[in-house]
């Protein structure tokens, strides 16, 4: 038996390594080459703090307060050095990956296929040899072939399997969407880094509100593809906001989460005047009082930065403080940008 732990690190690099049953996790690291920060190994000097925002783990009672006070140990601070996994688990590392002697992972794969699911979306599907792991609504980079420039797109699928699929907005002239669109071809080799970034499902309780804009969709695939085989029960809303009737896509998998997540349900919402959709305009005009819960609420929101910066300003308008708040920009590449 042994669990699989996420370390996030501060650069947004995140590593996954596998901890035996009984194992500390700075055992567990060191064993695969992860030096995380550490200096006693004994719960004395409080080096190896990090924070764990989800999974479940003992601390133990071999460690000083001057190392861990009962205030931290409640707000989830661990110490590594005296910390065994009881499941899987995130631990946010207060460093870079590079202090720790270990960097971004790469991956060798090949296009499985290409789909156009309407003009300005594309499906992309990859198979690597090695299993993909990350954590729902994380990202990866992907070469553009021919090129040395890359682009980030977010998992669109489940992890832990040598297959990963992406939704890809089909950008006018934009390097990768030409590639997607006109060169690839099953068998093409792709180039990736990563998993990346601080966009991922928390564990909780709490009602979910899920703002996607166009294929800002595509990390709450992942996320809803892990409700699924968690069996969650959870309250779960998505609000999907896309510019024109056409731009609407991937509706019967949404309807196939609505079988089998009870509390999810999933409005598309359609910018376009002219649309048969009943909700017309932007997603910030279709929050009810049941979905914003008075607060009380874990919402994720993906898509281009004006959608991002528009559900902001709107939630402060509207004076709502979500307990748990997590965004994703779809910016363009800085090399785009130039
Ligand atoms: C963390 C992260 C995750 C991302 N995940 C996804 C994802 O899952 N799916 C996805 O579709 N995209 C995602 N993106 C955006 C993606 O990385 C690329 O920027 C986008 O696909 C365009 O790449 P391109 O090579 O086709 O176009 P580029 O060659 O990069 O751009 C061509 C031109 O179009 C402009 N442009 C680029 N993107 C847009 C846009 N969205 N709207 C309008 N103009 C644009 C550029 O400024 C440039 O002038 C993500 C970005 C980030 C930062
Ligand atoms: S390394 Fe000193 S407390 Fe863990």
């Amino acid at each position: 038996m042994s669990y699989t732990i996420a370390l996030n690190f501060e650069d947004g690099v995140t590593r996954f390594i596998q901890c035996n049953a009984g194992e500390k996790v700075l055992d567990a690291a060191y064993r695969q080459k992860v030096n995380l920060p550490m200096d006693c190994s004994d719960g004395v000097c409080g080096t190896c703090k990090c924070h764990c925002p989800s999974g479940n783990y003992s601390l133990g009672e071999d460690y000083l307060e001057e190392a861990l006070d009962e205030d931290e140990a409640q707000a989830r601070q661990v110490l590594t050095c005296q910390m065994i996994p009881d499941s899987d688990c995130v631990l946010d590392v207060p460093v870079a990956a590079a202090a720790c002697k270990t960097g971004i992972s790469s991956f060798n794969a090949t296009v499985k296929r290409v789909t156009a699911l309407s003009e300005s979306a594309i499906e992309l599907v990859v198979e690597t040899d090695g299993s993909l792991n990350f954590l729902p609504g994380q990202y990866i980079n992907i070469q553009v072939p021919g090129t040395p420039q890359v682009r980030a797109y977010s998992f669109s699928s489940l992890p832990g399997s040598n297959e990963g699929s992406f939704l890809i907005r089909n950008v006018p002239g934009g390097l990768m969407s030409q590639w997607l669109s006109h060169k690839a071809v099953a068998g093409a080799p792709l180039s990736l880094t990563g998993p990346m970034g601080s966009f991922y499902l928390r564990d909780g309780e709490r009602p979910l509100l899920m703002l996607a804009g166009g294929t800002g969709l595509a990390p709450m695939l992942a996320m809803l593809h892990t409700l699924v085989q968690q069996q969650s029960t959870r309250d779960i809303t998505l609000l999907y906001g896309v510019n024109s009737d056409d731009d609407l896509v991937l509706g019967e998998l949404l309807e196939s989460f609505a079988t089998q997540l009870p509390g999810f349900s999933w409005l598309p919402v359609v910018a376009a005047s002219e649309s048969a959709c009943p909700q017309k305009g932007y997603v910030t005009e279709h929050f009810t009082s049941k979905m914003l819960n008075e607060g009380d609420v874990d919402i994720y929101l993906c898509g281009p930065p004006p959608m991002v910066n528009a559900v902001t300003s709107t939630l402060q308008a509207l004076g709502v403080n979500p307990a748990g708040f997590w965004y994703e920009k779809f910016i363009a590449s800085q090399s785009a940008a130039a």
